[in-house]
C-alpha cells in the first residue's frame, strides 16, 4: 500500500488515480488546506497534517505502507516571497517530520514531489539535473532543503528516495472527472481560461520585458497524467533497484506566456483579452528541462506532447469545474 501524502491536490489526486488504474493500494493523508474531496471519490483518506507526528507513527502502525509519495506542499511561488515561514514550515519543517515517523517505522521507499523551482536562472537550457541549484524564491530554496535531508537520509538510513524535479504540471484527465483546482488560483493556464469563460475580464502578463523572444517568460508544460506515469515508474524503479535517484520531469518544449495565451485562444475559440503588467516577484525567464535521464533510467516518455491537446483536457475540466463546483 502507498500513502499519499497531499493526495487530495492537483498532482495527488491524479498520481492516486493512475496508482489505483495500475493496481496499487492507496491510502490518502490530507489536511484539505488546499485538496478537495470531489476529486479523490471512493478513495480510502484520512484527514489530518503532517505535523501530527503521533498521527504519522499511527499511519505507519496500521497499515501496511510499503512507500509514500509527498505532494503536501505550498507552491505559490509569489507568496513563498512575502510569506516565506509559511513554506519553510509546511515545505520544509513538516517534511522532516514525516520523514522521521517514515525512518522510525521503518518504510524506506520515498518519492518526493521537486521542482524545477531549485534551480534558479538557467546557466544553460534546457536544464539537466546536474544544473547548480541556485533557487530564487523561498518555495524553491523550502524544496531544495528537502533535497538535502533526502541525501543526507539516504546515506545513514535504511531509506531511498527519488526526487522528481516538475517543471509546470497542467491538464486534466480526458474524461474531465479531475483537473487542476486551486483556491486561489495563480497559474497561468487556468487564469486564461477562466478569462476565456468569462468569470475574469482579462488575463495580465507578468513581464514583457525579459530576454526571451516576444519577451515573456518560457515555461515547460507537462501534462498531470504524464507526471502521475512517471511516479509509477519512479516506484517500480525504488523497489527494483534500492537506490535514490533525481529527475527532472518536463516535456522538453517551452512556450512564453503568449504563445500560452494564443494557445489558448486556438483551442477555445475565444478572443481573450490581456493586460500588460510589471514583472511578478522571484520568477525565473525562462524554466526549460531535459527528461532524458527520467527516459533512459526510468523507461518513461512524455505522451501528451502537444500544448494544444494538454490545453484542450484543462479546457474540457474548466467548464465542468464551474458548471459543477464552483
Ligand atoms: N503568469 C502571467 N499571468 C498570470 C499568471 C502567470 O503572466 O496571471 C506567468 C508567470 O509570471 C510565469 C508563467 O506565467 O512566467 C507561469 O506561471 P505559473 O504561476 O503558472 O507557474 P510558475 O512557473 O510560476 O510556477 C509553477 C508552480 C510551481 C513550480 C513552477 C516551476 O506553481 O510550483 O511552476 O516552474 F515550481
Amino acid at each position: 500500500m502507498i500513502l499519499i501524502v497531499g493526495g487530495a491536490g492537483y498532482i495527488g489526486s491524479h498520481v492516486n488515480k493512475v496508482l489505483n488504474e495500475n493496481g496499487y493500494d492507496t491510502l490518502i493523508l490530507d489536511n484539505f488546506s488546499y485538496g478537495h474531496h470531489e476529486l479523490i471519490p471512493g478513495a480510502d483518506v484520512i484527514e489530518g497534517d503532517l505535523g501530527d507526528g503521533e498521527l504519522l507513527d499511527k499511519i505507519f502502525q496500521d497499515y501496511p505502507i510499503s512507500g509514500v509519495m509527498h505532494f503536501a506542499a505550498f507552491t505559490y511561488v509569489g507568496e513563498s516571497v512575502t510569506h516565506p515561514i509559511r513554506y519553510y514550515h509546511n515545505n520544509t519543517t513538516n517534511t522532516l517530520n514525516l520523514l522521521q515517523s517514515m525512518i522510525k517505522n521503518k518504510v524506506k521507499n520515498f518519492i518526493f514531489s521537486s521542482t524545477c523551482a531549485v534551480y534558479g536562472v538557467p546557466e544553460k537550457i534546457p536544464l539537466t539535473e546536474n544544473h547548480p541549484l541556485n533557487p530564487i524564491n523561498p518555495y524553491g530554496r523550502s524544496k531544495l532543503m528537502v533535497e538535502e535531508m533526502l541525501r543526507d537520509f539516504s546515506r545513514a538510513y535504511d531509506f531511498n528516495y527519488i526526487s522528481l524535479r516538475y517543471f509546470n504540471a497542467a491538464g486534466a484527465t480526458p474524461d474531465a472527472k479531475t483537473g487542476e483546482w486551486h483556491q486561489p488560483e495563480t497559474h497561468l493556464i487556468p487564469l486564461i481560461l477562466d478569462a476565456a469563460l468569462g468569470v475574469r475580464d482579462r488575463i495580465s502578463i507578468f513581464g514583457t520585458d525579459y530576454p526571451t523572444p516576444d519577451g515573456t517568460c518560457i515555461r515547460d508544460y507537462i501534462h498531470v497524467l504524464d507526471l502521475a506515469q512517471a511516479h509509477i515508474k519512479a516506484m517500480e524503479y525504488l523497489e527494483k533497484n534500492n537506490k535514490s535517484q533525481i529527475f527532472n520531469l518536463g516535456n522538453g518544449q517551452g512556450f512564453s506566456v503568449r504563445e500560452v495565451i494564443e494557445c489558448c485562444r486556438k483551442v477555445t475559440g475565444e478572443d481573450i483579452q490581456v493586460e500588460e503588467e510589471n514583472r511578478r516577484l522571484g520568477d525565473p525567464p525562462v524554466l526549460l528541462g531535459s527528461s532524458k535521464k527520467a527516459e533512459e533510467l526510468l523507461g518513461w516518455k512524455v505522451e501528451w506532447v502537444e500544448l494544444e491537446d494538454i490545453i484542450a483536457t484543462a479546457w474540457k475540466w474548466h467548464k465542468k469545474l464551474y458548471a459543477d463546483y464552483k
